[in-house]
């Protein structure tokens, strides 16, 4: 049988699962790709869509139907379903669960299971003997989104369910005058809330709860102590895609890579493009991702942990959001992240989770050695 016959079995299959459930079902004309079939029951108006992947569905997927809902297109529908035959990776449950217009199940040996956050496996990602993952933000350069990443990467991984000690390595202490009070993300009961910590070098203790440890380091390089360089899993250097930023940042990141190295030979290192423009790829874009490529290609095949991101796969887009976030030190208010959903989405959230997703997929658990 053909990938669409079986697909289009499989979404037949699903129907009828949901019509034995009292859903009634509408097909949509055969070249309608965004969703499977339209399912209505009481003041439910759902678009399914049907996946049958052997791997799990990520967070573009989810994204991608998010996309389509908002569309004019999708406006007849109050709901989205998605239904796969194989599994959904955490960020994605939690970027589903985020978005509160969106059901997850699965379909599998003929039944039909609605997820909730909760049944998303741990993620998968390199630790430390001390049962944790450091991860640092890291470039010589200043201003390219350090604290901005750092923050939401936390914040992400709360969302998440995860508590997150933020280490505020930088001597102008942006985070601690953002988040001075840390930040709580309350969760469904019966589950705790998640927390976010803020602390300076010398206040944090691994003994602490946190199960993540986030390094919003200094630029200047000699500011970031070696005890806690050393200990990174991951290293992410954020960066710009535009000529300047290329043009400058070439000498940048081939410094700052040495730096990094000169402490830590294991970590991960990965150049994240940062405010990356949300037009479809255009022809200078495309130049541009190239040039990039060119330019750490030697560097990627000399060091096996050194990686370009494709920001087609994972990137931080510019948001309105983003560049406003920390206004409430001059308008007042509590401190919070970039993180309200505004008409349905929520353009940090979506790349925040996605770049947790993306940390688990350039882990191979093996080829780390324990620190
Ligand atoms: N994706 C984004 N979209 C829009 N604005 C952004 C984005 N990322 C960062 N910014 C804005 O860019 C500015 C610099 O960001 P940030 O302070 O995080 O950089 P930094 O590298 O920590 O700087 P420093 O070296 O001074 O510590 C901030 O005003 C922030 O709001
Ligand atoms: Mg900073």
């Amino acid at each position: 049988m053909s990938e669409i016959e079986n697909h289009q079995n499989i979404a037949k299959s699903v129907a009828r699962a949901m019509k034995k459930k009292g859903w009634e079902i509408t097909f949509p004309p055969t070249d309608t790709e965004e969703y499977d079939f339209k399912a209505v029951k009481g003041e439910l108006c759902a678009a399914v869509q049907v996946k049958n992947w052997k791997r799990a569905i990520g967070v573009p997927q989810i994204r991608k139907f998010i996309e389509f809902l908002k569309l004019p297109m999708g406006d007849e529908f109050n709901r989205g379903f998605f239904v796969t035959t194989s599994d959904f990776g955490k960020a994605a449950i939690t970027l589903a669960e985020q978005s509160k217009s969106i059901n997850l199940a699965t379909f599998q040996k003929n039944r039909l299971k609605i997820l909730s956050q909760d049944s998303g496996t741990d993620v998968k990602v390199a630790t430390n003997k001390d049962g944790k993952t450091y991860i640092g933000v890291f470039t010589c350069k200043g201003g390219v989104g350090k604290t901005t990443v750092s923050a939401h990467l936390a914040g992400a991984l709360a969302l998440m369910g995860y508590d997150v000690a933020l280490i505020d390595l930088d001597p102008q202490h942006h985070l601690n005058i953002l988040l001075p009070e840390g930040i709580y993300l309350p969760r469904k009961p019966p589950n705790l809330g998640s927390t976010i910590n803020v602390f300076n070098y010398d206040e944090y203790d691994p003994s602490f709860k946190e199960r993540f440890v986030i390094c919003d380091c200094s630029p200047d390089f000699q500011n970031n102590p070696p005890a806690i360089m050393e200990k990174l899993n991951y290293c992410i250097i954020p960066t710009m895609l535009n000529p300047l930023g290329l043009n400058k940042n070439g000498h940048v990141i081939v410094s700052t890579l040495e730096k990094i190295r000169s402490l830590n030979k294991n970590a991960q290192l990965m150049v994240l493009i940062n405010s990356l423009y949300n037009e479809k790829t255009t022809e200078l874009i495309r130049v541009l991702k190239q040039e990039y490529q060119k330019l750490f290609k030697k560097l990627e095949a000399k060091d096996k942990r050194f990686k370009f991101i494709d920001p087609e796969e994972c990137a931080i887009r510019f948001s309105k959001q983003l560049f406003y976030w920390g206004s409430h030190i001059y308008m007042g208010g509590e401190s919070e992240l970039a993180f309200k959903t505004i008409g349905g989405r929520c353009l940090p959230k979506e790349d925040f989770l996605r770049l947790v997703e993306y940390l688990e997929e350039s882990t191979e658990i093996g080829q780390f050695k324990l620190l």
